[in-house]
């Protein structure tokens, strides 16, 4: 795992753990995390050298972990641990658990049951166990704790083609509406409780979507839809989105609706 050693005595005042910060939205999310003045730990297989010399030429405080979110007790544990070395005295504590795969668009019976499992952990559990190891660790911090979940609509409404990740979104839809209510139930109690939020982002020009107009009709009949996107002008880039999505997380009422669209803010 890299790390950008930064200054203590200059160390920033809030704190945000991005997944998928490699590349498309959540690399967007991370750079303009940076550019708000946040610590940002970024978390993804790959890292990305643009995010690096940008932090590196301003002198801003980031880390990129890589591993694998197919995997993902590693990794979390990890995360408890180092939050546990953090001196816990930070104004905000965000987790973005931003990273999501789409397998080959068609039927489950079409793709591989490695591909398949593979997915289904980065997006449903990598989010559950960061999500614990996240608040659990930062338990006592009097930080404004938050978790956003890069949904999608299709966590909402099914398409053919893309079973699995219908169901790894509509799963982390119910999980931050469940979570929400343990947050609730902990502040009944007067413990310290974290806001939670699943957020679809709209329609973004990256390489997901990519995968998706690239798949095979015959398998996948929203295929030409996806492509009319991309060739109507109709994805947003990745930049603007992120700048939605971060104006999302500062919003007062984060949190108050736990299911919500980037595009109804
Ligand atoms: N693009 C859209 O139109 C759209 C629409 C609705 C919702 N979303 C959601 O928005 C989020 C970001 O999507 P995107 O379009 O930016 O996707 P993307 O361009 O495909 O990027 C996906 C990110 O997730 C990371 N990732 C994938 N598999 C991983 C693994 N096994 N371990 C660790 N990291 C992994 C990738 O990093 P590595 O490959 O380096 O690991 C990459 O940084 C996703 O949750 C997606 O479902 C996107």
């Amino acid at each position: 795992m890299s790390t950008t050693a930064f200054d203590d005595a200059a160390r920033p005042r809030s704190l945000i753990v991005i997944t998928g910060s490699s590349r498309g939205l959540g690399e967007a999310l991370a750079r303009q995390s940076l550019e708000a003045g946040h610590l940002v730990v970024g978390i993804a297989r790959g890292r990305s050298e643009t995010l690096e010399r940008f932090a590196h030429e301003r002198g801003l405080p980031l880390q990129q972990w890589q591993a694998d979110l197919a995997h993902p007790l590693t990794i979390a544990q990890h995360l408890a641990d180092w939050l546990r070395t953090q001196p816990g005295d930070w104004s905000a504590a965000t987790l973005i658990n931003n990273a999501g795969v789409v397998t080959t668009p068609g039927p489950i019976d079409g793709e591989s049951l490695e591909r398949l499992s593979g997915a289904l952990r980065v997006g449903l559990e990598a989010t559950v166990l960061l999500s614990a190891a996240f608040l659990d660790a930062t338990r006592a911090w009097p930080a404004d704790r938050k978790v956003l979940n890069i949904s999608s609509g299709l966590g909402r409404r099914a398409m053919a083609g893309s079973a699995l990740y219908c169901a790894a979104k509509a799963g982390m839809d119910n999980l931050s509406r469940a979570m929400a209510l343990d947050e609730e139930h902990k502040a009944a109690k007067g413990e310290r409780a974290a806001r939670v939020v699943s957020l679809a982002p709209g329609i973004i020009d990256t390489d997901m979507q990519a995968q998706l107009r690239g798949g095979d009709a015959s398998k996948f009949p929203d295929r030409d839809r996806f492509a009319a996107f991309k060739a109507e002008g109709q994805l947003a880039s990745a930049d603007d989105t992120a700048r939605q999505v971060l104006k999302f997380l500062s919003r007062n009422d984060f949190g108050q609706q736990v299911l919500a669209d980037v595009r109804d803010a």
